[in-house]
């Protein structure tokens, strides 16, 4: 089954059905990424509780804030399925923090691009190697960005199919899921802070203002950290 067929099949069920799905296309290569966010709470949730045959794995950046460790350590004890956890490259993090500081980030895009390459991209693609299907917590509706994106699409960069279960759900629809099912989230979410990323580099949004506001907030391009880009637009940072 191609992707725009998986893609059609896939809009038709519930999330929980297109999980099921996904996990019984291959009996390996099945992953998912979990930054620990509210989405991806209910995806693990989900593969959980129907005992999914899905590699669950974690970006772990090192610049995490206290309370997603947390909440990684109760999901885990919640749960008890294994959350794989990947590291950036020592050598290269050593090498950036002595060439430009422990927050390089702030000064400039490039300087940012060039952190999030090294402390979530590479180490992302580590993760994906073998896969066939990637899924991951985008939704439609978190930004421009992500309102073309299809329940199920080829990616060309890491050669397999990245599916989307949560695609048409609401931020409501989430946090209706949440409260229902118990299932444990940030507590930072409960203070002003609806997407989490790095510490650094995500502060609260104001009543009102775009959800992803507060991710990268003195940057006025495009809020993405490549995880979701092109494959190609971060290769000139491979050496
Ligand atoms: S980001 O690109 O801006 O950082 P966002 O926080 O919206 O992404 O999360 C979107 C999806 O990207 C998540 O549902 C998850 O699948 C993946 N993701 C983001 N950050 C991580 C992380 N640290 N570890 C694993 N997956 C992640
Ligand atoms: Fe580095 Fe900030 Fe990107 Fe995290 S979000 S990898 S700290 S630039």
């Amino acid at each position: 089954m191609n992707a725009a067929q998986l893609n059609e099949q896939l809009a038709g069920l519930t999330a929980p059905e297109r999980l099921k799905l996904v996990a019984s296309l291959y009996t390996e290569g099945v992953v998912f990424s979990t930054s620990l966010g509210q989405e991806d709470q209910v995806i693990t949730h989900m593969i959980a509780r129907n005992e999914l045959p899905v590699r669950v794995f974690t970006l772990d950046t090192g610049r995490l804030f206290q309370e997603t460790y947390d909440l990684l350590d109760s999901t885990r004890a919640r749960y008890k399925i294994p959350i794989q956890a990947y590291f950036p490259d020592a050598a290269k993090v050593e090498a950036l923090v002595t060439a430009k500081g422990a927050n390089s980030f702030y000064a400039s895009v490039e300087n940012r691009k060039e952190c999030c390459f090294i402390r979530k991209v590479e180490p992302l693609n580590r993760a994906l190697k073998g896969a066939r299907i990637w899924i991951t917590g985008l939704r439609a509706d978190q930004s421009e960005n992500r309102k073309n994106l299809a329940f199920a699409e080829w990616d060309e960069g890491h050669q397999l199919t990245k599916v989307n279960p949560l695609l048409d759900w609401s931020l409501e629809d989430v946090l209706a899921f949440i409260k229902e099912n118990w299932v444990p989230y940030n507590a930072l979410h409960d203070k002003g802070f609806p997407s989490i990323g790095c510490a650094p580099c995500t502060r609260a949004v104001e009543p009102g203002e775009d959800i992803r506001a507060g991710r990268w907030w003195w940057e006025q391009s495009q809020k993405e950290c490549g995880l979701h880009l092109e494959h190609k637009q971060f290769e000139r940072h491979e050496s």
